[in-house]
C-alpha cells in the first residue's frame, strides 16, 4: 500500500499539504506553538487553553496509516488566554514501527508548516541518574541519537549546538525551578535496553533513555524551530531498576504523574506563548 510520504514525494510539500488540512479543519490559519504529547502528557491539552477543534489525524495528508494499524490518535487546535495558537499532537509515530523516518517527523514538519516557531517534545522514558525517580519530569538538555538513523536526506549539513533551546529551558526553570535536566539517548526499540546498553548509554554521557525524541528534534531545528524538551522518568532505566521493566509499569507512572506534568507543561506553554 503505498503512502503519501512515500518517494518521489517531497516531504516538506507534504507537510504543507497537512498544515493546509489542518487550517481548514481547524478553522485557524496559523498555530505559533507545537506540543507533541507523549506518555504521561496527555492531559496537557486541555490546560493550556480552550480547543478551538478536534481533528482525527487520519483526515490529515501524511498521518493516514494503512487500515490494520490502528488508531493515530488526534490534532487539537488549542487557544491559550493570550489568544495564541497551540497545535496539540497526540498522534506520534514511532521508528520502531518500521515506516522510516519520514513518517516518524511528518508531524513536526507539519507544525513548521502550519507556522509554529517553537516546537515542544515530550516523552515518557527511563532514567539512569539514580536520584530520579519515577513520576519525576525532566529537560532534555541534549541528545545522543543511536537509531543511526536521520530525517536529515542528502548532503544537509545543519547545526545542532543548542538544539534543545537554553532560552526555553530557562523559561521553563522559571515556572519549576526544582526542574533537572539531562542528555537523552534515543535507542531504536521496541525492546527495552538491555544493563549493558543503559551502562553504554551513561558512559557516553546519557541521563535519559527513550525511543522517540531524538529524531523529531533534528527534524524540528531542520525547520529552523527553538525545541523544548521534557521527559517523564516512568521508570528507572534496565540494570538500574532493582526490577524488571514492563510496560504496564511505564503506563502506570505515566497516570499518577499527569495531573501534577500536565499542569506544568500548560503553565510553561503559557508563558512560552505569551
Ligand atoms: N527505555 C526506553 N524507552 C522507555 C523506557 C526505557 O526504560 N521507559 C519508557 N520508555
Amino acid at each position: 500500500m503505498t503512502h503519501p510520504l512515500d518517494p518521489p514525494a517531497d516531504p516538506f510539500e507534504v507537510a504543507r499539504r497537512a498544515a493546509d488540512d489542518i487550517a481548514s479543519l481547524t478553522g485557524v490559519e496559523r498555530h505559533d506553538i507545537a506540543v507533541t504529547l507523549g506518555s504521561g502528557w496527555g492531559k496537557a491539552a486541555d490546560l493550556i487553553g480552550e480547543t478551538v477543534a478536534t481533528v482525527p489525524a487520519t483526515e490529515v495528508t501524511g498521518f493516514s496509516r494503512p487500515a490494520l494499524e490502528g488508531h493515530v490518535g488526534t490534532l487539537r487546535s488549542v487557544r491559550t488566554a493570550q489568544g495564541r495558537h497551540v497545535l496539540v499532537i497526540g498522534a506520534r509515530t514511532h521508528y520502531y514501527e518500521g515506516h522510516g523516518v519520514r513518517r516518524v517527523v511528518h508531524s513536526v514538519r507539519t507544525a513548521a508548516a502550519s507556522g509554529a516557531t517553537t516546537m515542544v517534545l515530550t516523552n515518557g522514558a527511563g532514567g539512569i541518574r539514580e536520584t530520579w525517580a519515577p513520576g519525576q519530569p525532566v529537560l532534555i538538555s541534549d541528545h545522543i541519537n543511536l537509531t543511526a538513523d536521520t530525517p536529515l536526506e542528502g548532503a544537509t549539513f545543519i547545526d545542532m549546538t543548542d538544539l534543545y533551546s537554553a532560552r526555553l529551558r530557562a523559561v521553563a526553570r522559571e515556572v519549576d525551578p526544582t526542574l533537572d535536566e539531562g542528555v537523552y539517548c534515543q535507542f531504536r526499540g521496541p525492546q527495552y535496553e538491555t544493563p549493558a546498553e543503559v551502562r553504554m548509554a551513561r558512559a557516553i554521557g546519557g541521563d535519559i533513555v527513550g525511543m522517540s525524541t531524538a529524531l523529531e528534534a533534528i527534524a524540528a531545528r531542520q525547520a529552523g524551530m527553538e525545541v523544548l524538551g521534557f521527559s517523564l522518568i516512568t521508570n528507572l532505566a534496565a540494570g538500574i531498576s532493582p526490577t524488571p521493566l514492563s510496560h504496564e509499569e511505564v503506563i502506570e507512572a505515566g497516570r499518577e504523574a499527569e495531573g501534577r506534568i500536565s499542569r506544568l507543561l500548560a503553565d510553561v506553554i503559557g508563558r512560552v506563548a505569551s
